[in-house]
């Protein structure tokens, strides 16, 4: 066992969040590239670069913690994206692929929300408040994310639903 303290438990967290944001960095503009609906594709592509900036937020962490953030893979997120990516494979352009699409980006925020929540709360019951406010940023950054998909869904699925009786 490597990990005895909730300290240690909130840096294994960290790696694993760290991990998971760089895999979204390289999914992400292939899953864009794939959306039709223009705002779907603005969504993804501006939480792309807000993801980079989740990734240099967690370089900042581990510099206040005083920790290399790489050395983990987070493997749920590899299974997540691969979900996604198979997305693209079971589809083709248009609006079911769209909702296909944002069904698997709604996993990944919401899989990032659990992750951020768990070692938010970590770092708030060990008194780091700095880091607190730095996974908060993040936190809430990624709720925005999955608010906006669900807003893009309503009209992408109604359209996707339209799109599968006009084929049948
Ligand atoms: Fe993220």
């Amino acid at each position: 066992m490597s990990v005895e303290t909730l300290q240690e438990l909130l840096i294994d967290e960290l790696k694993d969040l760290y991990s998971a944001e760089k895999q979204i960095v390289r999914s992400l503009p292939k899953l864009a590239k794939a959306a039709s609906t223009p705002e779907l594709q603005e969504a993804l592509r501006s939480h792309l670069e807000e993801t980079k900036g989740q990734v240099q937020r967690l370089e900042k962490i581990g510099e206040i913690v005083g920790k290399k953030m790489t050395g983990k893979t987070c493997s749920g997120m590899k299974g997540v994206l691969e979900e996604g990516s198979e997305v693209l494979e079971d589809t083709e352009a248009g609006m079911v692929r769209d909702a296909a699409l944002i069904g698997a980006s709604q996993r990944v925020e919401h899989y990032e929300m659990a992750g951020y929540g768990t070692a938010r709360d970590f770092a708030k019951l060990l008194g780091m408040d700095d880091v607190v406010e730095l996974l908060e940023e993040t936190l809430k950054e990624e709720k925005a994310a999955d608010q906006k998909l669900t807003t893009i869904s309503k009209a992408v699925n109604s359209q996707a639903k339209d799109e599968m009786e006009e084929a049948a």
